[in-house]
């Protein structure tokens, strides 16, 4: 569905380089992880794909048309994106108000509104929160409130720059989630990016990007197995496979394998 192809990136003329030649391609309904540590160029990445920076070299194909200044804009309107931070994303007074303000902005219908405004809320089991203020819920919450202003779009795409990352382990896990049940349906192509190895075992695929470069890209269990790329990518390891590292040598074993080696 999306494909890049070389794409390099530089802030300034005579600056360093932040993303160098890179190519993947993304299925659609797939959901890939793009890993990388601080600075490692994820949301320059997703700057280029969102559109907001339209500078680079290289070429970006979506559904097999190259993207140009005269088609961009359209072919993007089917992607949304969620970022960081919980609190700078809220317009609306309640929850309701903010999920539908996308779909005021497109002369969609008042009863469709309201119908596909429910139907995002239920999605992130939220529904029950329809009239709260967004600065009261937590930050978990939070984020599920802006994946549905997301979703009411009903986006092709699915972009989410480090979505969990300002969040404690149960707002991570309620958003993580509902992306598994947004997957399932199958309709939406999802972009994770993270910082977090663990964040990313549901996803079908992932690329490890370091210093504007992936490094390595494959399945889960490719990347988890990838112990070079992995230790050389300045990423915390997740806790089993430190321990597997340590032990058994640096193969990727579940926590259930785990045990059963130890
Ligand atoms: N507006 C900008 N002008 C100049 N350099 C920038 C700009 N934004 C980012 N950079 C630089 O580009 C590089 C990649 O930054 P980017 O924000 O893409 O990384 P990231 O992987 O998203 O990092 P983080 O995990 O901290 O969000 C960094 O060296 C950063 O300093
Ligand atoms: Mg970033």
């Amino acid at each position: 569905m999306i494909e890049l192809d070389n794409i390099t990136y530089k802030y300034k003329e005579d600056g360093a380089v932040v993303l160098d030649h890179i190519s993947m391609a993304i299925e659609q309904g797939e959901w890939l992880s793009i890993i990388g540590h601080n600075g490692s160029g994820k949301s320059t990445l997703v700057k280029i794909i969102m559109g907001i920076i339209s500078d680079y070299s290289g070429i970006i194909k979506v559904n097999g048309i190259e993207l140009n200044s005269s088609n961009s804009y359209d072919i993007r309107k089917k992607f949304s994106i969620v970022f960081q931070n919980p609190d700078n994303q809220f317009v609306g007074a309640t929850v309701e108000d903010d999920v539908v303000f996308g779909l005021e902005n497109h002369g969609v219908p008042r009863q469709e509104m309201i119908e596909r405004t429910e139907a995002a809320l239920k999605a992130v089991n939220m529904i029950d929160y329809r009239t709260h203020a967004p600065a009261r819920l937590s930050g978990g919450q939070k984020q599920r409130v802006a994946i549905a202003g997301a979703l009411v779009m009903n986006p092709d795409v699915l972009i989410l720059d480090e979505a969990t990352s300002m969040l404690d382990p149960e707002g991570r896990a309620e958003v993580l989630e509902i992306l598994r049940e947004i997957h399932k349906t199958g309709r939406t192509t999802i972009i994770y990016i993270t910082h977090d190895l663990t964040e990313i075992e549901d996803s079908d695929r992932a690329a490890i990007l370091k210093d504007g470069k992936v490094i390595s890209s494959g399945t889960i269990e490719d990347i988890y197995s990838d112990t070079k790329a992995l230790t050389g990518s300045n990423l915390v390891l997740p806790f089993q496979m430190e321990i597997s590292d340590s032990l058994l040598g640096g193969t990727y074993v579940t926590y259930d394998e785990l045990v059963e080696r130890l």
